[in-house]
C-alpha cells in the first residue's frame, strides 16, 4: 500500500513524531510505501474559498505553495494517517490547514482508509478531534476507520506506545 501520513507536530522529536515513526517502520517492514510530511515544517496556507479548483481548473488548488507536494501523494495513498499533538482540544492549526486543502482534491479517490495519532498532556481530551475532524472524514469520505491511537503524560515517547504503533503498522498488508 501507498500510506501517506500527515504530522501536524512541530516537534520532530516529540511525542507524536515517535508514534509515527514507529508506525513507519513498522509498516515499512511489512512492504509498504510510507511517505511523511510534517505539515507543521511546511508552507501550507489556509484554504481561502476562491472556488478556482471547482470553477475553474477542477481539483487544482491556485495557492502555490508547499501542499502542492503533497497533493500528489494524496492522490495515490491507500491510506493516509493524520498525526497530531492536542492543542486546545483539537488538532494542530497546521495539521487542520492541511486537511482544509484537500477541499480541492474532495475526496482521495484511492484511499480506502485512514487512521489519527494524536500525543496530548492529559487524559480524556480528544473527543473534538476525532468527533469533528476524524469520525467525520471516516464519514464524508466513505472510508474504514483503521484505528485511533493516543498517548498522554507518562505514555509519551514510552516503549509501550512505540511497541503499539509499530505493531499497527506491521499488521497493515502491503
Ligand atoms: C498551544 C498548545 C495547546 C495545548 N493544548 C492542550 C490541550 O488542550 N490538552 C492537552 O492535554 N494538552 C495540550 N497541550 C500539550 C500537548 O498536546 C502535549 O505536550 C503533546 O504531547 C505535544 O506533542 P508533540 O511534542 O509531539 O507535538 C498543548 C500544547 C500547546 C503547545
Amino acid at each position: 500500500m501507498n500510506i501517506l501520513v500527515l504530522n501536524g507536530s512541530p516537534h520532530l522529536d516529540g511525542p507524536t513524531s515517535d508514534m509515527v515513526s514507529a508506525f513507519s517502520e513498522g509498516a515499512r517492514e511489512a512492504g509498504n510505501e510510507v511517505t511523511v510530511f510534517n505539515v507543521a515544517h511546511m508552507d501550507i496556507k489556509g484554504c481561502m474559498a476562491c472556488d478556482y479548483c471547482r470553477k475553474v481548473e477542477k481539483g487544482k488548488c491556485c495557492q502555490q505553495d508547499d501542499m502542492q507536494k503533497i497533493y500528489p501523494r494524496l492522490l495515490e495513498a491507500d491510506m493516509i494517517v493524520f498525526a497530531s499533538p492536542i492543542y486546545y482540544f483539537t488538532l494542530s492549526a497546521q495539521l487542520q490547514a492541511a486537511i482544509h486543502r484537500t477541499y480541492s482534491v474532495d475526496i482521495p479517490e484511492r484511499t480506502k482508509q485512514v487512521a489519527l495519532i494524536m500525543s496530548s498532556g492529559s487524559k480524556y481530551v480528544y473527543g473534538a478531534a476525532i468527533t469533528e475532524y476524524f469520525q467525520s472524514i471516516v464519514e464524508y469520505w466513505g472510508v474504514k476507520n483503521a484505528g485511533i491511537f493516543t498517548a498522554n503524560g507518562k505514555q509519551n515517547k514510552s516503549e509501550e506506545k512505540r511497541r503499539e504503533l509499530y505493531d499497527f503498522g506491521r499488521s497493515l498488508k502491503a
